[in-house]
């Protein structure tokens, strides 16, 4: 199938998967998952299982990535793996706070190359594939190269990985003098995408999973951001590795203060 068909029905699977989202008006039972503050809900689940099935009909041989129910043991596949994280920003959901997202990546020999992220509560698809560009609801996103202090600096809080925060909030202290303010939205696919369509100038964390990153990596690379890890290296689909992201100047800006 062609990708362009392809990022067009997997956009179409991701918004009907935000109308579970969206009926959803009491997030029900959590669960506590390894690490602190880290909860998942019913939800979580059910929205991944909707988009396995929807995928598995678009791909039948794909291979699957996802944060639930022990698909985050799943690899990357030689051939094609769907990347879900079927509700990035779990603690918004269940905190009533209207900023998550449903995130598809697809990757191909290893490397992503079709992206999707939703916001269902403010109705806003990102979406790209490779060498395709990259597009806020249809309207194609081109990023300006805003330094630091032209914009704002989104970023995590480390929530399930309190040993990490104090070298985190040493770095983010001095980042703090150079940007215009900061932002912690509670979604890390989220955040890279608000890169992408020029809210913020960068973003950093410094620990994800690749379910977290994989989708919006291309719709930042296709708007012309940079994403690497601390170090300026390839994140190459792993998980559990820092994350920053910017436009180019700010990413180099706030990689020579880490
Ligand atoms: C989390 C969110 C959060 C980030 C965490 C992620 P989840 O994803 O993206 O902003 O700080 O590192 O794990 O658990 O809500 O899918
Ligand atoms: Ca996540
Ligand atoms: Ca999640």
């Amino acid at each position: 199938m062609e990708t362009e068909v392809l990022l067009e029905q997997m956009c179409q699977a991701v918004r009907e998967a935000g109308d579970l989202i969206r009926s959803c008006s009491f997030a029900g039972e959590m669960k506590a998952k390894a690490g602190s503050s880290n909860f998942v809900t019913k939800y979580d689940s059910m929205v991944q299982n909707f988009l396995i099935k929807k995928l598995t009909a678009l791909v039948p041989d794909a291979a699957f990535i996802g944060e639930e129910d022990g698909y985050s043991e799943g690899k990357i596949a030689e051939g094609k793996t769907f990347i879900i994280d079927p509700i990035d920003g779990t603690t918004n959901f269940i905190c009533g706070f209207p900023v998550c997202g449903i995130c598809v990546g697809l990757a191909e020999r290893g490397t992503a190359e079709i992206g999707v992220v939703y916001n269902p509560y403010r109705e806003e698809l990102f979406a790209a594939r490779r060498g395709g560009g990259a597009f806020l609801n249809g309207k194609p996103l081109k990023l300006a190269d805003h330094s630091l202090e032209e914009g704002v600096l989104c970023m995590d809080t480390a929530p399930y990985t309190p040993e990490i925060r104090k070298e985190l909030f040493d770095n983010l202290l001095k980042l703090s003098h150079l940007c215009m303010d900061m932002r912690s939205i509670g979604s890390a696919a989220l955040s890279i995408c608000y890169v992408a369509c020029g809210r913020s100038a960068a973003y950093l964390s410094p620990k994800l999973c690749v379910w977290d990153y994989a989708a919006a990596s291309v719709i930042l690379t296709e708007a012309g951001g940079i994403i690497t890890d601390w170090d300026g290296k390839e994140l190459g689909l792993a998980t559990g590795v820092s994350v920053l992201t910017g436009t180019p100047k700010a990413h180099r800006e706030a990689a020579s203060m880490l």
